[in-house]
Parts: structure tokens; C-alpha cells; sequence
């Protein structure tokens, strides 16, 4: 059998995560749930969420996959060996992996549709916004109205992911990882000091940082829960499967704080590019879904520098999408890689068009299941549905099933941190991902 690939440098793992961590959630929701929950307590409460339920996960995947090296599948396998209780439950594990796996083939699917919505913008970016506010925002009902166009760039994108994954761990994901991720941050920054030079930041500040507990209901906690664990892109395996090719010296806390401190910083970064800009155009933070593609391209028509402007941003999110989405492909190829024995190219090629296919369906909004298009029936299911359960299995599998004294070997926490820690895992993580799932699925 061929080695397990690995990551060439720390670094590389690092930027790697984070890329799959900063992606659409950062830029385009984590901006408009703020905005419809009002700002401040929510951004609070979504950092307490990060610590307490995103953290933990986190370091559960990382820890599962550098101890087994394994896809999720495999993993969850080896992790329901060590078991000394519930061992007939324990066997069960590897149904969390398989999960994971076919959450990764659905999220793909309908990812890289709405990747493709950024291609279309960074495309219309270059010609420059101009004209009525109407004439702008039909841009983007255009775009979602002719199935051909998004065909067309779901298209270009899938085959961008699929040559990334052909090329492998070190030469594909953690190169583009390398080069990308690095001028994300600079056209975040570059950005950001132009949204706080034209005025509105002040006022964007404190929207964001200043708690109004008034506009703290239920379901805003719901959502900034279920957030902090989207965002970081946890409960499919995607920091299993990276964290299978590492190599020994790595600690496993440290590169967790690194990855989630950067998904955060850049989530609050984005932020502060976009509510500035909307605040001191006078508009309400809280149109929702449409603001990245119908706001910000009005006031993009509005401002000086606006086409440069514009290109700079939808390239940002072109860039993280597409370093969330090789890392999808890369959960479900090294599956088949693993446990299929199929070499690494047979399985790319023969996944990539399956999901490229599958994805088609939700780029033909008049396809629906129920009363949804494919795409938002997709995007519910997964997000509210399987990552929830996929992460409560995978820390109950971690906090219970793997022995507490190998945990302990590995972290290397002082004793009163790591016992805490476990507790966290056991109870608290469980208990709120527990909450989101009863309340998701309308039992609460
Ligand atoms: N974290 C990604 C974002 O913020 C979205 C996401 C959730 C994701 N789960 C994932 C990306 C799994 C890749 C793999 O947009």
C-alpha cells in the first residue's frame, strides 16, 4: 500500500483548516445573522459558543484523526475499539463517519452552486455596477433565474476543485491553501481600511461590539450556536481526515486555538468591511440573506473606488469558498481512497462529477422537493440536520468511548485545564448541540 500522504510544513495544516473554516459563513452569513439579531449580544454569545461548543469538536476531529490517521469511516472504527463501556454501542461509531462522508457529497453539491454565484459577480465586478438600484439588484435575479449561467460556473468551479484534489495533499490542497489563504487576509485588510477611512465604522463598531441583551431571544442563541460550529466546519470529518496527515510534533490544542482564532478574527473582519459601508449609506443592517449579492453591489455603484472595490470583495469570496470546497472533495475522495482501495485519482475523478452532476440539480431552481428548491432543501437538511448530529456523535464518540488516559497522554494540559476540559466534552458541548438538534427538528 502507498504511504498516507502528509503535510509538508505546520503552517500548511494550519492555513489548510482554516481555509476549509473561512468560507461563505464567514463572509456572507456570519455578516447577516449579526445583522437580522441586531449585533453585539449575538457576536458575544456566538464567541462563548466557539469556546464551548466549536473548541472542543475541534480538538475531538484534530485528535481523531492525527491518533488513527484514518478517513472518518476508518477512524471512527479504530476510535470504537479502545472502548471499556457500551462496547456494542461503540461499534456503532463508523455510521458517524459514514455521516460525515455523505454529508460531504450533499454540501458539496449545492457549495459550489453558490461558489459559483461569487464567479458570476467577480465577472460583473470587472464591467462595474451602474445604473437604478432595480438595475442592480437584477443582476442577481437574473443570475438565479437562468439555470444555464449557474450550470455554466458550477461548472468552472467543480472542475477548479477537482484539479486541486488530482494533485494531492501537499502539491494540491496545502499549495493552494499556501497561496490563497495569505491573500485572503491582505484583501480582508486591504478592505477593511477602506470601509473604516469612509466613515460608518464607528458606528459599525459598536453595532458589533456594544451588547443589547434586549435583542437576545432564543432563537438567536439557537443560531449563533449552530454558527460557531458551521463556521468551523466541524461534525463531517474535514479535521479528521486533515488532521490524519500530520505529522507527530503538532499540538493538537495550539493548532485548534490558531484555526478557530483565525476563522473568528476573520469572520468579525468581514464585519467591519461590510456594515461600514452599509451603515454610512443610511441602510438597515438586517436585509438578510440578499445582502452580499443585492446591497453591497448597489452601494459598490455608489461609492468612489467602487469597481476596484468590488473586485477585491467578490474575489475574497470566491477564494474562501473555493478553499472550503477542496476540502469537501477531499472528506469523501480519501473515503475511497482509504476504504475502497481506489487510487487517488480514480477517486477525484469518479467523485468530483458524481457531486458536479448531483449539484446540477440545484442549480435548476424550478427543481424542487416539497416546496424548496434542491439547493435550500439541501443546505436545510445539512446544516441544520446532519453537521448538528454529526458533531454530537463525534464528541460523545471522543469524550466517552476513546480512554481518558490516551487523551491525556496527547493533549498534555495541566491537570485542572484537562479535567475541565473533559467535563466540557462530556456534558456541556453535548448538552447545547443536544438543545440545537431537539429544537431543529421542533421538538422544543
Ligand atoms: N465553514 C464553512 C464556512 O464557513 C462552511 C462549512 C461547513 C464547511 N461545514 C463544512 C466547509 C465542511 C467545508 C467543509 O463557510
Amino acid at each position: 500500500m502507498s504511504q498516507r500522504e502528509v503535510w509538508n510544513s505546520k503552517i500548511g495544516f494550519i492555513l489548510a483548516a482554516a481555509g476549509s473554516a473561512v468560507g461563505l459563513g464567514n463572509i456572507w452569513k456570519f455578516p447577516y445573522i449579526t445583522g437580522v439579531h441586531g449585533g453585539g449580544a449575538f457576536v458575544l454569545v456566538y464567541l462563548i459558543a466557539i469556546v464551548f461548543v466549536g473548541l472542543p469538536i475541534m480538538i475531538a476531529e484534530i485528535y481523531i484523526g492525527k491518533t488513527t490517521l484514518k478517513n472518518p469511516v476508518g477512524a471512527f472504527k479504530e476510535c470504537s475499539k479502545g472502548s471499556n463501556y457500551f462496547k456494542k454501542l461503540a461499534k456503532l461509531s463508523p455510521a458517524a463517519g459514514f455521516l460525515g462522508v455523505l454529508s460531504g457529497v450533499l454540501i458539496l453539491s449545492f457549495y459550489s452552486v453558490v461558489a459559483g454565484w461569487t464567479l458570476h459577480f467577480l465577472f460583473l465586478s470587472f464591467k462595474g455596477f451602474s445604473g437604478t438600484k432595480e438595475n442592480i439588484e437584477a443582476h442577481f435575479n437574473h443570475l438565479y433565474s437562468t439555470p444555464s449561467l449557474m450550470i455554466l460556473w458550477h461548472t468552472v468551479l467543480m472542475v477548479i476543485v477537482i484539479a486541486i484534489i488530482l494533485r494531492g495533499v501537499q502539491k494540491g490542497i496545502e499549495k493552494a491553501s499556501k497561496i490563497l489563504m495569505p491573500l485572503l487576509i491582505l484583501i480582508l485588510l486591504a478592505l477593511m481600511s477602506y470601509s473604516v477611512f469612509n466613515g460608518g465604522a464607528e458606528k459599525a463598531f459598536k453595532f458589533m461590539f456594544y451588547p443589547d441583551f434586549s435583542k437576545l431571544d432564543e432563537e438567536a442563541i439557537i443560531q449563533a450556536l449552530g454558527h460557531a460550529f458551521f463556521t468551523l466546519s466541524l461534525g463531517m470529518g474535514v479535521m479528521i481526515t486533515y488532521g490524519s496527515y500530520l505529522k507527530d510534533k503538532i499540538s493538537i490544542i495550539k493548532s485548534s486555538v490558531i484555526i478557530s482564532i483565525m476563522d473568528t478574527l476573520i469572520a468579525l473582519l468581514a464585519g467591519m468591511v461590510i456594515f461600514p459601508i452599509v451603515f454610512s449609506s443610511g441602510l438597515e443592517a438586517s436585509s438578510g440573506p440578499s445582502l452580499i449579492f443585492k446591497t453591497l453591489p448597489t452601494l459598490f455603484a455608489k461609492i468612489t473606488g467602487g469597481s476596484v472595490i468590488s473586485v477585491m470583495f467578490f474575489l475574497l469570496l470566491f477564494f474562501a469558498a473555493l478553499t472550503s470546497a477542496i476540502s469537501l472533495l477531499e472528506v469523501v475522495v480519501v473515503y475511497f481512497v482509504d476504504e475502497r482501495k481506489w487510487s487517488r485519482k480514480k477517486g477525484t475523478i469518479v467523485v468530483g462529477i458524481s457531486i458536479y452532476l448531483l449539484g446540477i440539480l440545484s442549480a435548476i431552481p424550478k427543481i424542487t422537493v416539497g416546496k424548496e428548491s434542491v439547493l435550500d432543501f439541501l443546505d436545510d437538511i445539512t446544516t441544520k440536520y446532519m453537521l448538528p448530529l454529526g458533531g454530537l456523535l463525534t464528541i460523545l464518540i471522543f469524550a466517552y468511548f476513546i480512554p481518558i488516559k490516551a487523551i491525556k497522554d496527547e493533549l498534555k494540559l495541566p491537570k485542572y485545564l484537562f479535567y475541565s476540559f473533559v467535563w466540557i466534552c462530556r456534558v456541556i458541548t453535548p448538552v447545547a448541540l443536544i438543545w440545537v438538534v431537539l429544537n431543529k427538528v421542533g421538538v422544543l
